[in-house]
């Protein structure tokens, strides 16, 4: 008993540690005929989605201590609080209510407001404004019809809409749709080229509406549009998307072009509120609303799977085997779809920085490893850069591969290849290759006993890599939908185990602050006290 956590849940890990010592020493493959119906354990549907866990470290005992785990630790709790609009967000007083948003008839509640009203009010608003611009009955201030959308934000108001837009974008459609995310000056400059001021509507998103990089890139794109339209003319070319409607109206936004979200939507949690505004444009409404449905089909399945068929307790005990049980500090993430190339990178932000935490809500210490790094590339680029590793390195990291079975896209045999990529490198890093296998091949090609030595080692693969496969079925609004809602539910059971808050975010904070004072000193101000290798670097810099 730790004296911070109940003796049930103690329990409950001491009994997963042991299911994981067992499965270091047991080969995964050993597993398929010691436990004949692993197949249909570790695999299900959920959502339209097929996820398979058989290549994972989980016996039938590991399993079981897993359930055992989420049922000591309340994940059914937490998730009922979840959707009840509870204070889930205990640091910051707040409830944690994402599915509202993609259950436009539903009747949510945060900390016991009602909250639907508003969510459909303002996705009417969205339609409206989506439909208006796409057939240009709004237009910009030279009544020219929008041809672009220039979406601005990082984070949370970033990463989701811009992972949206390459999943789905059309090769050619009537509204093109650019990003600005980094305060780097050339992000902006890139966005904004070749565009006419005139036919361009920009979409400024912040939750806080204070976030730098945000405004100052919102600071460009107002002046550009200033410099060519004045001043009246560029607010008809402005919208801005903000938890804190008034700060943007101070930024010079018009009221009726601000659209709200809420404080109980998390930033990471947020493309289904108007963060995804500049995507129901682009896209057109249709395909928006059934992004939402398909996230609220995962919601559905969420709630009421029994746990051992639950996707996201499923995915989340993969990951607390190999994190917690077997000591493996990172994920790839490996999509087989050039569209979701941008999946990783969302990945980071929704895992790493909702479940890098090492401090509990009542203050204590956590007593187990939480997030992984998350890492990843499309394959198979991937398998031309990092797969190495994967392969051959001396630490084991599990692989999520994504896989769309069908593809539309393209030659037939090109999508073959893909698909066979992902499968042979799934088994692969599970089956290996012996030393025998390769010592039979290099003899056979009539190489030196003393040369065989040397590289039949370096050319074995070791296997009993882990992997799990998500198979979409088409990569559709739908499916990307339940895809990213499996990740955000995944993302609460496993910090329901942790006993982390998922949904504060105080390690972001310093840095920033810190970037203000650095900035004051850049810009000429008188210099602060930093420790000795900060100042070198700000004097280089000066
Ligand atoms: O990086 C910290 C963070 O607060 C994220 O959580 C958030 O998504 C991002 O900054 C952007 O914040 P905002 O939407 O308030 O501009």
């Amino acid at each position: 008993m730790s004296g911070i956590e109940s003796q049930a849940v103690t329990d409950a890990w001491a009994r997963l540690d042991r299911a994981a010592e067992a499965a270091a020493q047991t080969p995964i493959l050993s597993l398929f005929e010691a436990e004949p119906d692993r197949l249909v354990r570790l695999t299900l549907d959920a959502a339209g989605l097929h996820l398979d866990l058989t290549k994972q470290p989980l016996s039938a005992e590991g399993l079981d201590a897993g359930l055992a785990l989420v049922r000591a630790a309340g994940v059914e709790a937490r998730r009922t609080a979840l959707f009840a609009g509870l204070e889930v967000n205990r640091s910051e007083h707040r409830a944690v209510l994402h599915p509202a948003l993609r259950a436009p008839d539903g009747d949510f509640h945060a900390l016991g407001e009602p909250v639907s009203g508003e969510v459909r009010s303002t996705l009417g608003r969205m339609h409206r404004l989506a439909e208006d611009v796409r057939s240009g009955d709004v237009r910009g201030a030279t009544d020219l019809p929008f041809g672009t959308v220039v979406h601005i934000g990082i984070g949370g108001s970033d990463l989701g809409p811009r992972l949206v837009w390459e999943a789905l974008r059309p090769l050619q459609g009537p509204i093109g749709l650019r990003f600005a995310a980094n305060v780097d000056g050339s992000e902006i400059t890139a966005a904004l080229h070749g565009l006419d001021p005139a036919t361009t509507l920009v979409v400024c998103v912040s939750k806080t509406f204070t976030t730098q990089e945000t405004l100052a890139n919102a600071t460009v794109a107002r002046d550009w549009l200033r410099a060519e339209l004045g001043e009246t003319g560029a607010r008809k070319h402005f919208v801005a998307v903000s938890a804190e409607p008034e700060r943007a109206e101070s930024f010079g936004i018009d009221r009726d072009r601000v659209f709200s979200f809420w404080d109980w939507v998390g930033g990471r949690f947020s493309v289904w509120s108007a963060v995804g505004l500049s995507c129901a444009i682009a896209l057109g409404w249709r395909p928006f609303e059934a992004f939402l449905a398909g996230a609220a089909a995962m919601d559905a399945h969420f709630l009421e799977a029994p746990l051992e068929h639950n996707a996201p307790v499923l995915l989340a005990l993969a990951q607390v085997m190999n994190r917690d049980g077997l000591g493996r500090s990172a994920r790839a993430v490996v999509p087989y779809a050039r569209r979701l190339t941008l999946l990783p990178a969302f990945l980071q932000q929704l895992e790493m920085e909702s479940n890098g935490k090492r401090v509990r809500p009542d203050g204590h210490t956590v007593l187990r490893a939480t997030a992984p790094v998350v890492f990843g590339d499309a394959g198979t680029n991937g398998q031309h850069a990092f797969f190495q590793m994967l392969h051959q390195g001396s630490d084991v990291v599990p692989l999520e591969f994504i896989v769309v079975a069908r593809q539309d896209e393209g030659p037939a045999d090109l999508h073959r290849m893909l698909l066979s990529n992902v499968v042979a490198q799934a088994e692969a890093l599970l089956v290996g290759r012996s030393e025998d296998d390769v010592r039979a091949e290099l003899e056979g090609k009539g190489m030196s006993a003393a040369e065989i030595d040397t590289l039949a080692p370096q050319r074995v693969f070791p296997g009993d890599r882990p992997s799990t496969t998500i198979v979409l079925d088409r990569l559709t609004p739908e499916s990307l939908g339940a895809l990213i809602a499996l990740y955000e539910h995944k993302v609460l059971v496993e910090g329901v185990l942790w006993d982390i808050n998922s949904f504060d975010q105080w390690g972001v904070e310093l840095g920033k602050s810190l970037a203000n004072r650095v900035l004051a000193e850049l810009e000429g101000g008188p210099a602060q006290a930093h420790d000795p290798s900060t100042l070198a670097l700000i004097e280089r810099l000066k």
